[in-house]
């Protein structure tokens, strides 16, 4: 078992379990002068998946970009183990621990998967690099027949999981998946939401995923978050949501939910 890709108890103030929590408060953010998002509190620790659900346009995405410093934070933080990251780039979030898998170009389909590989690990010297890409492909066995194989001629599953080992090869302790399933089918969106996303939570990762694909997300996930115009209009366990009598309306009709029903 490989002992750097698992954040689990690796220490810092998260947390009961000793591990990391990424959380948003009240985190209002949008674009320009437009409020998109407002009062968001959302979390995740090691060990767990926490999605975000929503229908089209409901700031799911906006939420993502305000973790990340990709876009205006009007109020509101972001904090890693208790300290602010509001507002950080990129490249800080990552030395903090905290990868990013982008929607769309997430890997460079013109090299092969190891090259794909040694890329996420760039800044690594070559010994730690090279324990990383076999650490990735105990993660993801399926990848190590494929290390030669070019990433443009892999299906939507095997590129997922290309640019999740991607991510892995900084050692995260959080990893922000933006709609990994966009684009598949069901049986690959199943593929890489139950034996992918759901793998690296259970490898000790604080995993936090957007997903248009509500049922089969809230099916695996820890914790579930609902947005609807802006706000987080549920939060309950991803069971909870799934059996609400009110999210077919949410998601068709872009309802909210009934404000009694609610928990928290
Ligand atoms: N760059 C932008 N500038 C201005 N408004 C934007 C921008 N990006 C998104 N918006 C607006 O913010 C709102 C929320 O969009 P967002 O992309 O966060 O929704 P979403 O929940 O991710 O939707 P989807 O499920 O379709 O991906 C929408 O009204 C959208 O028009
Ligand atoms: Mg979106």
């Amino acid at each position: 078992m490989p002992t750097s890709l698992d954040s689990a108890g690796s220490g810092g103030a998260g947390p009961a379990s000793g591990g990391t929590r990424l959380r948003t408060r009240g985190l209002t953010a949008g674009y320009g002068d437009i409020r998109v998002i407002h009062d968001v509190d959302v979390e995740v620790t090691s060990g767990t998946m926490s999605v975000v659900v929503g229908p089209n346009g409901a700031g799911k995405s906006t939420l993502l970009k305000g973790i990340l410093g990709l876009t205006r934070v009007f109020e509101g933080q972001v904090e890693l183990n208790g300290q602010s990251v509001t507002g950080k780039p990129l490249e800080q979030l990552a030395k903090a621990g905290i990868a990013y898998v982008p929607q769309v170009d997430d890997v460079f389909d013109t090299l092969r998967v190891r090259e794909n590989l040694e890329m996420g690990g760039f800044l690594l010297d070559k010994a730690t690099r090279q324990e990383r890409i076999d650490e990735v492909l105990e993660v993801f066995p399926d990848l190590r027949r494929k290390t030669r194989r070019f990433v443009g001629s892999m299906s939507g599953g095997e590129r997922k999981m290309t640019a999740f080992g991607r991510a892995l090869m900084l050692a995260p302790k959080v990893m922000v998946l933006d709609e990994p399933t966009a684009g598949l089918s069901p049986a690959l969106t199943q593929v890489v939401l139950a034996e992918q996303a759901r793998v690296l939570a259970d490898r000790g990762k604080a995993v936090l995923v957007v997903e248009q694909k509500a049922k089969a997300a809230l099916e695996l996930a820890d914790w579930a978050y609902v947005m609807v115009q802006g706000r987080v209009a549920m939060s309950a366990s991803g069971r909870e949501v799934l059996d609400h009598p009110d999210m077919a309306e949410v998601f068709l009709g872009g309802g909210a939910v009934a404000p009694g029903r609610a928990t928290g």
